[in-house]
């Protein structure tokens, strides 16, 4: 571990989690000692999302999330352990230990430095006699000279290696090369450059890194576009063309745009917030990461039928965290580059100030779908728009577009609100049934929620989970005792838990997940904390835990036991804060 534990520990002290957690969401305090508030790694309407003082820890009961302080802040800011640490460091106004590099870490430095110095190269390619290509593209598309600086756009040189023996002369290995993408392997052995006669778009992160590429073809051919693949540094769905500079905007928004040229033609235009996905459609990790710098986002797609589609999606990802959404039209035009280019700047500040809110656009595009010439077609528009109208939040606006609908379909508005009224109910009714069938399925046999952790043996795990909890809670319980080995276990995840709860029990450290948020996967802390929220008995702690350590060391096969007592738990609802 590349960060002491000492440091770790008192990091977490100094980072109450109620605190820290306050800073997102507004938290209320309900029952017992823990405090709740709307989930912010999901959507929901009532809270399900807990944070518990005692233990140090959140956990959503809802998706299924948890960990200790410094997983939520590498959950909600983005950040990875490191960077999360350094985060919650500043925040307590502690000066980060001396880190000598890890190996991974050093990588990546090398990484990000030759594609630095790959992005110097394509650029004084662009700029000199060989560049010439790229020029008259950039020329022909009305790229400005200022713009190229401001992007760093560059030319690949139409060659097999002119970029690698570059980089060769420059110290770097081929190795090195191929890890960043830069270099192909070609089928007789050794490699080939990846980008060759194209323009190139550095990619640059928030923190001002190069981190990859995206190459246009000089006119028409295939691909349009090729970029870097993924690697050590760089990730298509977790970055956004262009943020590097749009993040600076003083706008007060972002536009998201399909293309990288689109992006460059706004900004050259004085629209210095555009983004563009990097030719995905828009990820959720995309998303947090724009709600980092925006609360408001204009979504500016394609005209054509694809670009209404990823509107579509773009808008129920951006709603999830809360993002004021736009969606602009460009009348007569492919693209905002198009646009611009026909109608100047001015014509696109113009649709700024005139887009659409979200909720007209997908009561448009229910339009759209459903022409209300016919009766059978006013039918099928009323459904439609009646099933989006439900799902609005606000009563309000249920209200105003319900007489917007009502005019639309000729039916009276009290008629569209009895009727958005009862899909309203129809939907709360299965909600709490689809709740109360999940409280009621036996817990002995539940598999984990979180993706990836299966139990092989799910009366077993119980039981694993059971001690730890149990240890977690009151180490006191492993005096006195023999305990199993945790190579008894038949999950190894509880395995692992286990073996580093003992082995801080025994050397008298501070047990808290936030120190344990190093060794283990955001997943596999989230089954931590489902794990500890479980229902305990702790004023029957010494006989739960020998039936726990009875049962994991194999004494009874059958498990009516551990049935019995998870029945008897459930019913006696004795959760562990009710203990004080
Ligand atoms: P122009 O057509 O020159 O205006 O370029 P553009 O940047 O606007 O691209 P376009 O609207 O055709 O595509 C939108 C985005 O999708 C591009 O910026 C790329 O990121 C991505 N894209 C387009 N074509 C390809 C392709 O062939 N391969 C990959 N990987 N991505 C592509
Ligand atoms: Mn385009």
């Amino acid at each position: 571990m590349p960060i002491p534990e000492r440091f770790l520990d008192e990091l977490t002290e100094r980072n109450d989690i109620v605190e820290v957690v306050s800073q997102y969401v507004r938290l209320t305090k309900r029952s017992g000692s823990n405090l709740f508030g709307l989930c912010p790694f999901h959507s929901e309407k009532t809270p399900s999302f807990s944070v518990s003082p005692d233990k140090q820890i959140y956990h959503c009961f809802g998706c299924g999330k948890g960990g200790g302080v410094i997983n939520f802040i590498m959950e909600i800011e983005n950040l990875g352990f490191q960077d999360a640490v350094a985060f919650l460091a500043r925040r307590a106004n502690m000066a980060m230990p001396e880190e000598a590099d890890t190996e991974d870490v050093s990588r990546r430095k090398r990484l990000l430095e030759l594609n630095r110095d790959a992005a110097r190269f394509f650029y004084e390619k662009l700029v000199s006699d060989e560049g010439k290509p790229g020029q008259d593209y950039v020329n022909r598309r009305g790229i400005s000279a200022s713009m190229v600086r401001r992007f760093g756009l560059g030319f690949a040189p139409d060659s097999w290696s002119a970029l690698s023996d570059a980089m060769r002369k420059k110290g770097y290995s081929e190795q090195e090369m191929f890890d960043a993408g830069l270099l192909k392997h070609s089928r007789r052995g050794g490699g080939y450059d990846t980008f060759r006669n194209r323009l190139m778009f550095p990619v640059i992160d928030v923190r001002g890194s190069v981190i990859g590429f995206s190459g246009r073809i000089l006119g028409d051919g295939e691909p349009k576009y090729l970029n870097s693949p993924e690697t050590a540094v760089f990730s298509k769905s977790h970055n956004l063309f262009a943020l590097n500079l749009a993040k600076k905007s003083k706008s007060g928004y972002i536009i998201l745009t399909e293309g990288n040229i689109d992006v460059v033609s706004l900004h050259q235009a004085g629209f210095d917030s555009a983004v563009a996905s990097l030719g995905t459609s828009l990820t959720p990790e995309q998303a947090r990461l724009l709600s980092r710098y925006t609360g408001e986002v204009i979504l500016c797609y394609d005209s054509d039928e694809a670009g209404r589609k990823a509107a579509q999606r773009g808008i129920g990802i951006l709603e999830k965290l809360d993002l004021k959404v736009r969606v602009l039209q460009l009348p007569g035009a492919k693209d905002p580059d198009e646009f611009i280019k026909k109608n100047g700047a001015d014509a696109f500040s113009n649709l700024l100030s005139g887009s659409e809110g979200q909720i007209e656009y997908r009561l448009r595009t229910v339009e759209d779908a459903h022409p209300a010439d016919t009766d059978e077609g006013k039918v099928d528009y009323l459904k439609a728009a009646v099933a989006l109208l439900a799902s609005l939040p606000n009563a309000v606006e249920r209200e105003v577009y319900a007489a917007r609908v009502a005019e639309k379909a000729g039916v009276s508005r009290q008629a569209v609100i009895a009727e958005i009224d009862r899909v309203r109910r129809r939907k709360l009714r299965d909600a709490k049934n689809r709740e109360s069938r999940e409280q009621t399925r036996p817990a002995v046999n539940a598999q984990p929620a979180q993706r990836g952790i299966r139990y092989d043996d799910p009366r077993a795990a119980r039981a694993e989970e059971g001690l730890i909890r149990l240890l977690y809670l009151d180490p006191g319980l492993a005096r006195g005792r023999t305990l199993p080995d945790a190579s008894q276990f038949s999950s190894p995840l509880l395995g692992r838990f286990y073996t580093e709860l003992l082995r801080r029990i025994r050397s008298g450290e501070r047990i808290s997940p936030g120190v344990l948020a190093g060794q283990f996967t955001p997943e596999e802390m989230s089954h931590f904390t489902t794990v500890l929220q479980g229902p305990e008995d702790l004023a029957n702690g010494e006989r739960a835990m020998d039936d726990y350590i009875n049962i994991i060391a194999g004494g009874t096969e059958d498990g009516d036991d551990l049935r019995e007592m998870a029945e008897k738990l459930r019913k006696t609802k004795s959760y562990t804060e009710d203990k004080k």
